[in-house]
């Protein structure tokens, strides 16, 4: 087929943006390299979704002929009285990815800015420039936001600021009041949003006020969602607590029925799932606890991590790592997409998953160091 010249209908700020890669998936790896693998890739619940999840899910299966209710009421209600605030600062989203695209499109038109930090998540730079704003990234200092450079950074075309807490890939945290300081440098026509997905791994009590300052009244939007610790990433489901002025722009903007009713019925059960929620937390502490420990011995730079996710560097290209562990089975994700060609991330896995990447980074380390004394040996 002879194809046609392009009438260049679709913007250029669209036409050059590089879609978003995903972690790759176990099945792809098993076929193409005839293997058993483990995904450590996508910093997913290695326990698996709630079970009380799964037992609403075989319940509701029977109705999915019926649409959404589109407000998500019943969850709604659940999250309001869980958090103490009203429903109007209640918004669901199709995971909080899509509520991240969504604000970008409300806030954002070129020649205006999206600020965050560099190496973090990866959705707020494309969803600014999927709107046709500037992304401004300010470094990171010791591998965790740098705040101070962050507030120095806004002038009169900065429109949304997103922090990560803690942040994905290096797993940092900033404190309540290194926040309240934060806050107090970011004018109000600034909207700020706080990503907290990790939020209920972290065991510390000066972690986050976040809903306090919706409770103030304050410009900002909370994100959270149910793909972390109650294990519901495949459902797609995620929310915002915000101002309700930015819960309403959301509102009108998302598709009616931005999140199915099988999602909502099971992220109800798992937010009463107390009992998974404590074994997830749990056992993540454990796992973080042991690869803090063994990763360094193995000569690997890291950084403390809050998050189900340890983040390491090796010194070498990230992606070479990538491959080499690729092959052992072992599926692990090269940072260069968010800004750190030399980190991994490696998801917290089960106890065996956990062993299992040690020996397999531990194989690894052996190999290139016996490379490198080859390399010299070769030059002498
Ligand atoms: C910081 C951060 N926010 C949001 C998400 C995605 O959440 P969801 O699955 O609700 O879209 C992730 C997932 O990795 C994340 O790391």
């Amino acid at each position: 087929m002879t194809k046609k010249p392009s009438p260049g209908l679709v913007p250029s700020y669209v036409a050059s943006l590089k879609s978003y890669v995903p972690g790759k998936p176990i099945e792809e790896v098993e076929r193409e390299l005839g293997l058993t693998a483990i995904k450590l890739a996508s910093n997913e619940n290695a326990l698996g979704p709630s079970p009380k999840a799964i037992e609403a899910l075989q319940r509701f299966l029977s109705r999915s002929h019926r649409y959404p209710d589109a407000a998500g009421t019943y969850l709604r209600e659940k999250l309001s009285a869980r958090h103490e605030l009203g429903l109007e600062h209640i918004v669901l989203g199709n995971g909080s990815t899509e509520l991240i695209q969504l604000l970008c499109h409300i806030y954002l038109e070129p020649g205006k800015t999206g600020l965050t930090s560099q190496g973090t998540f990866v959705m707020f730079p494309l969803g600014v420039r999927s709107a046709g704003g500037d992304v401004v990234q300010v470094p990171l200092k010791d591998l965790a936001y740098d705040l101070e450079a962050l507030a120095a950074r806004i002038d009169d075309s900065v429109r949304i600021l997103y922090l990560a807490n803690p942040n994905n890939p290096t797993g940092t945290l900033f404190t309540a009041s290194e926040m309240d300081r934060f806050l107090g440098n970011v004018p109000e026509n600034v909207l700020v949003v706080l990503d907290e997905a990790y939020c209920d791994y972290v065991q510390r009590p000066d972690y986050s006020r976040s809903l306090d300052y919706v409770r103030q009244g304050r410009y900002l939007i909370v994100l959270r969602t149910f793909s972390k610790v109650h294990g519901l990433a495949g459902l797609r489901i995620g929310y915002g607590l915000g101002h309700p002025e930015v819960v309403d722009a959301l509102n009108k903007i998302r598709s009616p029925f931005n999140v199915s009713n099988l999602a909502l019925v099971a992220a109800e059960a798992a937010l009463d799932d107390a009992e998974h929620i404590r074994r997830s937390v749990e056992s993540n502490r454990r796992g973080l606890q042991f690869l803090s420990r063994e990763l360094p011995r193995l000569g690997l730079r890291c950084v403390p991590s809050f998050a189900n996710f340890m983040y390491c560097e090796s010194g070498r290209d990230a992606k070479e790592d990538f491959r080499a562990l690729l092959k052992m089975g072992v599926i692990v994700r090269p940072m260069g997409f968010m800004g750190l060609p030399r980190g991994l991330r490696v998801t917290v896995g089960t106890e065996e998953e956990n062993r299992k990447v040690v020996e397999a980074l531990a194989r690894l380390q052996e190999s290139s160091s016996a490379a490198a004394v080859s390399r010299q040996r070769a030059g002498d």
